[in-house]
């Protein structure tokens, strides 16, 4: 799918279809719209005085030019309301409409720069959402089909009619596909079945994908972990088969400063273990490795884009498995750290791989944490689909991730740490227990972690309610949904000082 820029007159474009924009009470369009509008004898402005047409977020006209225009077919896109018009109901009109277009059988279009007009927003920023939006709304997971359903939107175009505009309008477009790809790339490894995607597979496409784009990489297994004394990790390993691996990226773009680091949950199959699932649903458990798909995908993008900055991208990846070999409840894990944890409930194992991902990450320097993980079940109680959670041991740090997500049209939701949470995680036996029950499920999830965070700034993201979705929506497609790999691309750029896009 190829998304360019020209400049010119979208009435004049010569495609399967232009695309024209309209704000929700608008009579008599201006701009590209009332152009074509005019080229149609009238068309656009007659259907809006019919009540045809009427600019509704989500709404898609389509008009037959019947040889009027050099394009067969003209799509009016409703806007929505113009207050409160932003980047990002760009970017999920942009998803909308691609799948429109594809649904149409649409190969090519020409659309508008929407919103870098009369929107008034920021041309690049623009460019950005209709690049994002429309490879994100496009996504599909086919490799298991036997035959390919769906058509092919093969390009989509903007057309310019001011041409001072067109370099912001390409470094735009640039940026959207490189955050756009990366979190396909990110939903890619998140539904891949687990008997495709085992750890060792997680470690190899990450390596492969840091061959392409220049980052460093180390893929370690369980000898190496035995050596860090890494017993969390391996404990949950240790009833699977599959080998563990630990999955190390690194991008240097920052000389010899300290990096930042990003850790990502990376299970590649959640049983339960020996406390095991209900079979029910048990399948979507293949992407319990989001977090680490996640990091692998944002680093991905990080390197393409080069920030002044350091990072560090760690995966602890491993199934959870009941076996003869496996962790029982009741047992007490020693971690890299040295911290012991006792193991009420072994289904509550993506802590416990963190907590070794935590203490590696602080080994290496880091000077500040960001880890994601599909981690409690009881943040999609608290916040269902909407936002993910997050909890923190640091102030200006939550806030930098804040502002990220807000650049990247992703919500999050911070979740109080105070102390008492602590004592539902203490133990008779051990520092602390891995389950505290049902009460403040995720805060005391992200209270054994905020253990190993220790004295360094950290952020955990909790992403269980938002990484997979039924139905499709704007840049949302069924299945995987690639948050939050634009929050943590953004992280990064406004962590090197770069400007990001804006809401
Ligand atoms: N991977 C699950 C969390 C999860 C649940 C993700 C549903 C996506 C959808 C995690 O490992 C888990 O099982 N958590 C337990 C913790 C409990 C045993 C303390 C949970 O949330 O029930
Ligand atoms: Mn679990
Ligand atoms: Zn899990």
């Amino acid at each position: 799918m190829q998304v360019k820029v020209q400049s010119g007159d979208i009435a004049s474009f010569a495609a399967g279809a232009i695309v024209v924009n309209l704000f929700e009470g608008v009579t008599s369009p201006a701009g590209g719209t009332g152009a074509v509008d005019k080229a149609l004898g009238g068309a656009i402005s007659s259907l809006i005085a019919a009540g045809d047409i009427r600019g509704k977020q989500g709404e898609f006209t389509m008009i037959h030019s019947l040889n009027k225009l050099p394009a067969p077919r003209v799509v009016v896109a409703g806007l929505g309301k113009s207050a409160g018009f932003s980047i990002d109901r760009i970017r999920h009109l942009s998803g909308d409409l691609a799948r429109y277009l594809r649904h149409q059988r649409v190969k090519s279009a020409g659309v508008l720069a929407h919103g870098a007009g009369i929107g008034g927003l920021p041309a690049e920023d623009c460019a950005d959402a209709i690049t994002e939006g429309t490879l994100l709304g496009l996504y599909t997971f086919n490799r298991h089909k036997s035959k390919d359903e769906d058509g092919e939107l093969d390009s989509l175009t903007i057309v310019e009619h001011d041409a001072a505009k067109l370099p912001a309008l390409e470094r735009g477009i640039e940026r959207g596909r490189i955050l756009a790809e990366a979190t396909n790339f990110c939903r890619d490894l998140a539904n891949e079945p687990a008997n495709y995607l085992t750890p060792t597979e997680m470690g190899r496409q990450a390596e492969a994908m840091a061959k392409d784009t220049g980052l460093e990489s180390e893929i370690y297994g369980p000898g190496w972990m035995a050596e860090k004394g890494m017993g969390g990790l391996l404990g949950v390993a240790a009833g699977s088969v599959q080998e563990p691996r630990f999955i190390v990226l690194r991008y240097n773009g920052g000389g010899n400063a300290k990096p930042i680091a990003l850790i990502g949950k990376g299970i590649t199959f959640d049983t339960g273990g020996i406390s095991i699932k209900p079979a029910e649903n048990m399948g979507e458990m293949k992407g319990d490795m989001a977090g680490g798909a996640s990091v692998i995908a944002a680093m991905g993008a990080i390197a393409r884009l080069k920030p002044a900055v350091n990072v560090i991208g760690i995966v602890p990846a491993t199934e959870n498995m009941p076996s003869g070999n496996a962790t029982r409840p009741g047992d007490v894990l020693k971690t890299m750290l040295g911290k012991t944890i006792e193991v009420i409930n072994t289904d509550a194992e993506g802590r416990l791989v963190l907590a070794d991902g935590l203490a590696y990450a602080r080994e290496q320097g880091a000077t500040a944490l960001v880890d994601v993980a599909t981690l409690t079940g009881a943040i999609s109680v608290t916040l269902g689909n909407v936002a993910y959670g997050a909890m923190g041991n640091d102030a200006p740090l939550m806030e930098r991730v804040k502002r990220a997500a807000d650049a990247a049209g992703e919500k999050v939701w911070e979740l109080p740490m105070w102390d008492e949470y602590f004592d539902l995680i203490k133990s008779d036996v051990a520092d602390m227990k891995n389950s505290g029950g049902r009460p403040a499920g995720s805060i005391t999830a992200a209270m054994l972690l905020r253990e190993f965070a220790e004295d360094t700034p950290w952020v955990h993201l909790d992403i269980a309610g938002v990484d997979t979705y039924e139905r499709e929506k704007g840049i949302i497609v069924k299945g995987a949904s690639g948050i939050p790999v634009r929050t943590l691309v953004q992280f990064i750029l406004q962590s090197a000082g770069e400007p990001a896009s804006v809401k």
